[in-house]
């Protein structure tokens, strides 16, 4: 039997307190587009006693009805409006913020229009689609003055933060190589409907929905160093596949031929300064996972489990591999426990950031790389053979 004793002894909670509410000023959300992924952001907003949820939109007619009445928003006096334009055309609802949760292709051009009208936006992950739509979005940022952040919520992990920290302490010593990625071994997500894996909705699927999770975690980690040539490949042997198992039952026929975006991807992509990332990334696989993340150094390297069912968190203490005093060793690094939820802290960041007017919490000037990544592995895969990285001036 397990020896219980030692629980405990190999995980710290988070002791950080959340500091207290300026409540004087009420921050008036909208939420554009009322699917699976806006119920964490309207549970989220509903715990913060300085916002209040105004106005919601959605194209579908009737989803946001559904929406108010699941999340116990009916009698809230919460204005339906039927797109994200009609919306945000209507000024006097005052808005000072909007969630934007809709599918990937309708990232770029709601919040083009939210910064327009001098809104401040929070922004779904993964940013966008492509890196050209990103410019575009960033080009808005800038012209609004306003701010943006971006949906990665796993950023508010202490766990990841405490990544950063080593990274940045240089216990690792030069980084020259990284390994980064994640995997399900039945995964594509399906679970309401089909936005993900439909190019005229999602345009890009495991690559960017949980790939940019991965690229987040380890260049956010050595400060985002500017990505400067991919050699990319993607398939989609399993979502093309009526057979595939992880369909609902009955639907495979019909998800199948739906199937427009890649469930794998994999690339080998030169950073500046001359480390190599090494990435992969799967919504379906035969296999458990396709490997820890691992951060490799002159002085040290760091092991980070993966998760069986990827989502961009840390799977289990962490390992350093170094050497004292000439010996080498292993250091574990131990699990840190969240006390407040990630999706509280990435709203509450983001409110404080509109507030305050101070920098998003994740500033698109640094997903703007990510986005990079995604599109050079996109294009590399099409091309069929490694493709230099172009971002353009903002
Ligand atoms: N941060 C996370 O943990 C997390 C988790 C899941 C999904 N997401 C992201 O959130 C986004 C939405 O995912 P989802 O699962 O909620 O999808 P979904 O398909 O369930 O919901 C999207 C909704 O947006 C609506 N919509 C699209 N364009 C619109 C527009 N212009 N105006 C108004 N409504 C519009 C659709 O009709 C749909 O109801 C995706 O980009 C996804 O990657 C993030």
């Amino acid at each position: 039997m397990a020896d219980k004793s030692m629980d405990g002894l190999n995980t710290f909670t988070d002791q950080s307190a959340a500091p207290a509410v300026d409540t004087s000023k009420m921050m008036r959300v909208g939420i554009i587009g009322c699917g699976w992924i806006a119920d964490s952001h309207v549970k989220a907003l509903l715990r913060q006693p300085d916002a209040q949820i105004v106005a919601c939109a959605d194209l579908v007619p009737g989803r946001v009805a559904e929406f108010c009445k699941r999340n116990g928003l009916d009698g809230m006096d919460i204005k339906e409006y039927p797109s994200h334009k009609e919306l945000l055309d209507d000024d006097s609802l005052a808005l000072d913020a909007v969630c934007i949760c809709t599918y990937n292709r309708q990232h770029a051009g709601p919040a083009i229009y939210a910064l327009e009208k001098g809104i401040n936006v929070m922004l779904e992950k993964p940013f966008t689609v492509t890196l050209d739509e990103a410019v575009e979005v960033m080009k808005a940022e800038k012209k609004s003055g306003k701010v943006l952040s971006i949906g990665f919520q796993p950023r508010m992990d202490a766990n990841m933060q405490q990544i950063k920290k080593i990274c940045e302490s240089g216990e690792l010593g030069q980084i020259y190589y990284i390994q980064t990625g994640g995997g399900r071994r039945r995964g594509i997500p399906t679970p309401h409907g089909t936005s993900f894996i439909q190019e005229d909705t999602a345009g890009v699927g495991a690559l960017g929905d949980i790939g940019c999770y991965s690229l987040d975690m380890v260049l956010n980690a050595i400060g985002y160093p500017k990505p400067l040539t991919v050699s990319g490949y993607k398939s989609a042997f399993f979502g093309k596949d009526p057979n595939y198992s992880g369909y609902k039952k009955g639907k495979g026929e019909e998800y199948s031929k739906l199937f427009g975006v890649d469930d794998f991807a994999a690339a080998f992509i030169r950073l500046e300064g001359g480390i190599i990332l090494d990435f992969r990334i799967a919504w379906a696989m035969n296999l458990d996972t396709p490997g820890d993340t691992i951060i490799m150094g002159t002085k040290g390297s760091l092991r980070i489990p993966s998760t069986e069912c990827w989502n961009g968190t840390v799977g289990g203490p962490m390992k350093l591999y170094h050497e004292v005093a000439g010996l080498q060793t292993e250091t574990e690094i131990p699990v840190i426990k969240m006390s407040q939820g990630l999706f509280d802290l990435k709203i509450r960041t983001f409110l404080d950031a509109c507030k305050n007017g101070t920098p998003a919490p994740v500033p698109s000037s640094q997903i703007l790389y990510n986005q990079a990544i995604i599109d050079g592995i996109a294009k590399s895969a099409e091309a069929g053979k490694e493709v230099e990285i172009v971002i353009p001036e903002i």
